[in-house]
């Protein structure tokens, strides 16, 4: 090579540092936001959602970069003729969905220079919340203020979770509820982004919830919101924990009952206890008819959960709707049961007096937009409800349950707590001769602790703090 052709072969190598540099940077600046989620049998994935077309490099620990592979390309979704509110449009993903299976053995992950959390060597310490988004739906005239951050206080219950140092975090369902256009003149959500596309999945949580999504990997459990003919397509372009698939990503109402109804699956805990993890997203809240195929379908999957309990000592059973609940009423002095009827015939219909499992200790939800914990006298599970994270308040739970009062048949609570207001909960591990006893609190929005509850052997007893 002569002179003249090794200074032409240095700019050309400049010029191509440069333009890597560039195209780097336009990668990092387009990453909107990257998580780890928890997937079927202790598998844990990295997610990244960029605007642009390409899926950024992954490092682990200190090797080289790899690619993430594509989970979701951009689309624009023709509105689904079975949309749940009339006032539907396209759903606009102009994000693209990426994904990465942690891989064992590895300590740390950067996405584009960004930090990953790192699945949790133990479990002690987890964290709970459920039923988050701001509620915007047209069919029942219900608009929260998205504007206002105590009206909508989601991303100041984030902001407080994040500092709890939890090993992992749970969502137990209904993360988007921007169905429905703000009303003129409403200044409460004006401007506020609505429908089932990106834009409305941002505002609604990954905004809100970018600090906790920061400090520690997720478990997702579907919701209400999340099934097909509501936010379905989102659910499975970020959050669900299996592939992305024609099938299972819910543009096509023809695959719904292949969407709506994800396999049951288990996630350690610890070495005596799992989550076993239920997708009662399209569930009806009345009692089905045993030909319903929605009650076969349920039958088939609960079968397949009452198998996977049957792999730990302890499961705590953990779906979006309460079969064992208070439902809120206009004062907190009356008891209405609140359990679903829809759920409750197809788990008595294999369990007809406990509903759950034997080895099911504890019952987690969400749905009901306030915090229950509840304890049985009879051979039930302890049930708790959680789902008063930042979706708009629906009444008030009962201060006291009376002996007398049933949640569901013969299922007679012995203790009982509650709290209306909004929040979120911890569950923290110990381990007492061997088995796993934990401790529940839960904390106002500002993270303060106002309720505790000890928790072993399906029993709870709750105090005031
Ligand atoms: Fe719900």
């Amino acid at each position: 090579m002569n002179t003249q052709n090794r200074i032409s072969a240095f700019f050309l190598q400049v010029a191509l540092g440069v333009f890597a540099l560039c195209a780097l940077n336009a990668a990092a600046s387009d990453l909107h936001s990257v998580y780890t989620l928890q997937a079927p049998n202790d598998r844990w994935v990295v997610r990244a959602l960029t605007a642009a077309n390409q899926c950024p490099l992954i490092t682990w620990d200190k090797q080289k970069p790899v690619a993430m592979h594509l989970r979701a390309p951009q689309a624009v979704v023709p509105a689904r003729s079975d949309s749940a509110q009339s006032n539907s449009k396209p759903s606009v993903f102009d994000i693209t969905s990426c994904e990465a299976e942690w891989p064992k053995g590895v300590q740390s992950a950067h996405v584009e220079g960004v930090a990953v959390p790192a699945p949790p060597q133990k479990i002690n310490r987890i964290l709970i919340i459920a039923d988050t988004g701001c509620r915007l739906k047209a069919s029942e005239n219900a608009f929260q203020d998205c504007n206002d951050a105590d009206k909508w206080p989601f991303k100041k219950v984030a902001n407080s979770a994040a500092k709890m140092k939890a090993d992992l975090v749970v969502h137990i369902g209904d993360i988007h509820y921007r169905e429905s256009p703000c009303p003129e003149g409403k200044a409460g959500c004006a401007g506020a982004t609505w429908g089932y596309g990106w834009d409305a999945w941002r505002d609604d949580f990954f905004v809100p919830a970018r600090a906790l999504l920061g400090v520690a990997p997720w478990l997702y459990v579907r919701g209400n919101h999340e099934s097909c003919f509501r936010a379905g397509q989102g659910w499975f372009r970020f959050v669900d924990a299996l592939p992305w698939t024609q099938e299972r990503n819910c543009n096509d109402p023809a695959h719904d009952m292949k969407g709506d109804f994800s396999d049951p699956f288990v996630a350690s805990i610890s070495k005596n206890s799992q989550f076993l993890v239920f997708d009662s997203s399209k569930s009806s809240g009345k009692a089905y008819q045993a030909a319903d195929p929605a009650f076969i379908k349920y039958q088939e999957q609960l079968r397949l959960a009452n198998q996977l309990a049957a792999t730990k000592p302890e499961s705590f059973f953990i779906n979006h709707h309460p079969l064992l609940a208070a439902a809120p009423g206009p004062d907190a002095t009356k008891f209405k049961a609140g359990g679903s009827g829809g759920l409750q015939s197809v788990f008595s219909s294999i369990e007809p007096a406990r509903l759950f499992p034997a080895n099911v200790s504890v019952a987690m939800h969400g749905h009901i937009h306030l915090f229950e914990a509840i304890s049985f006298q009879t051979d039930h599970p302890v049930s708790l409800v959680m789902g008063n994270s930042g979706s708009m308040n629906e009444g008030f739970a009962p201060n006291v349950i009376q002996p007398t009062d049933r949640l569901y048949k013969d299922a007679v609570v012995d203790n009982y707590a509650s709290r209306s207001e909004y929040g979120f909960a911890t569950m923290d591990r110990t381990e007492e001769n061997g088995k796993d006893a934990w401790v529940l609190t839960e904390y106002t929005t500002d993270g303060v602790a106002v309720i505790q509850c000890r928790i072993q052997a399906a029993k709870s007893r709750c105090h005031p703090i």
